[in-house]
């Protein structure tokens, strides 16, 4: 096991009508600034739920945060915090609210003139304003973990940083807040924590059996829940196994000790940046690939998830290997979520257009550094659909 440092300073608020506590859990006189997207929080009652658990806070808000937040948004609501000399943020919804709040608590404390350079890591989060989260979305694991990941239209950007000071100082997990999300949604976050585990597991094996069967236990809940929550929405004991995967899936504890990948999200945010794809998707795409370009290097990891994941025990090692991966697949079709590029709407050139960016950066990939601009090039290809 590798050595490691594991802190995580996030209290959690879990269940039914845990929205009731935020009047305890945000020191009395605070002057609040609510951060909410599009407006689902007005229409499934979540908002009202904050207002009236908030009696006597000041509040002011900053809605309108995007799906995938955008720099010029988030700007938006650093300047608007600042003029209301706001001294706690309170983020109300999914990933992209919560990371576009972790970067306003950071940029509040930035000099004006860095805050691209915040998001490209140029300079460190030195400071933040104090932030908590009500959350309406399990994908991104933003409710208990350091990292924020912000996009920028004009250039067609997608970059991500982290930092110990903008871990939120608690998230409220009330899963019966997710059961008004659209079925695409749903399926989006059930396939994004799935691909969290799969991050930090399809990798080289240095012996860390705790984090192998925890990580297989979140994989294995995924697979048993993801159906059920599909099939009815308003099964609320799903709904909660499901809520808690995705924290688990990216809160540091599954992660640490162990040898990570994530190169199927640093290829998937350019299909985002690119062509909007929601983030989940790009996993579904680029995921597969990843696993059948790199079968040599992962396979011993590869045939373990095989065994203990699928049950898959009998053929030859490529034949496992294969099934692995096929029902990998399956099981991101079966929640509707497509796993090409064809089927998520990029056109065929997106194989070169992304392999060209790495090029560009001359950025390696994947846990050997083995992955350059051409591997990207042949991983897309292998999921091209076309
Ligand atoms: O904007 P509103 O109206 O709230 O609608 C949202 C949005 O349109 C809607 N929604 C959320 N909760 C709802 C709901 N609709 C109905 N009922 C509810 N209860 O869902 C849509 C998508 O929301 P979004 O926050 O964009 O989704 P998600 O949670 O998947 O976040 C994606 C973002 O997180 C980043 C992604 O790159 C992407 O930008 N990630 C953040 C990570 C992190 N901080 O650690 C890690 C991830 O790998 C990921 O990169
Ligand atoms: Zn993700």
């Amino acid at each position: 096991m590798n050595n490691f440092t594991f802190y995580n300073p996030t209290r959690i608020e879990f269940g039914k009508g845990t929205i009731a506590k935020l009047g305890k859990l945000i020191p009395s006189g605070s002057r609040i600034m609510l951060t909410y997207g599009g407006g689902s929080i007005k229409r499934n009652g979540v908002y009202d739920q904050v207002i009236k658990a908030l009696e006597g806070y000041e509040i002011i808000e900053f809605g309108g945060i995007e799906a995938n937040p955008q720099f010029e948004t988030c700007k938006l609501g650093i300047a608007l915090a600042l003029k209301g000399d706001v001294d706690f943020l309170l983020a109300i919804g999914g990933g992209s609210v919560l990371d576009g709040t972790k970067f306003i608590a950071a940029g509040m404390k930035a000099d004006s003139d860095d805050l691209w350079k915040l998001v490209t890591r140029e300079v460190p989060i030195k400071d933040a304003v104090p932030l908590g989260c009500v959350l309406t979305l399990p994908a991104t694991g933003s409710e208990m973990n350091p990292n924020f990941v912000i996009s920028r239209r004009e250039t067609k950007e997608k970059k991500g940083n982290a930092s110990p000071k903008i871990f939120p100082v608690f998230s409220i997990l009330d899963p019966e807040t997710t059961m008004s999300l659209p079925g695409r949604q749903t399926a989006n976050g059930v396939v994004d924590s799935f691909i969290h585990v799969m991050e930090q597991y399809l990798t080289v094996n240095i012996n860390t059996p705790i984090q192998d069967r925890q990580a297989e236990g979140v994989l294995l809940t995924l697979i048993e829940e993801g159906p059920k929550v599909m099939k009815n929405p308003n099964d609320y004991e799903a709904r909660a196994n499901i809520m808690w995967s995705s924290t688990m899936a990216l809160n540091g504890l599954i992660g640490a000790g162990v040898v990570h990948d994530w190169s199927s999200h640093v290829i998937g945010h350019q299909l985002t940046a690119l062509y909007g794809v929601d983030h989940g998707r790009t996993l579904a795409i680029v995921l597969p690939g990843v696993m059948e370009h790199q079968r040599e290097a992962k396979g011993e990891r590869i045939l373990q998830y095989a065994r203990r994941v699928w049950g898959i025990t009998a053929g030859t090692r490529e034949e496992i290997i294969n099934l692995a991966i096929e029902r990998t697949v399956e099981f991101f079709e079966s929640l509707g979520v497509s796993t090409t590029l064809k089927g998520n709407g990029c056109p065929e050139e997106a194989v070169s257009l992304v392999g060209k960016r790495f090029r560009g950066e001359g950025m390696k990939l994947g846990e050997h550094g083995a992955i350059d601009g051409k591997a990207v090039e042949e991983i897309l290809s292998l999921r091209s659909g076309y």
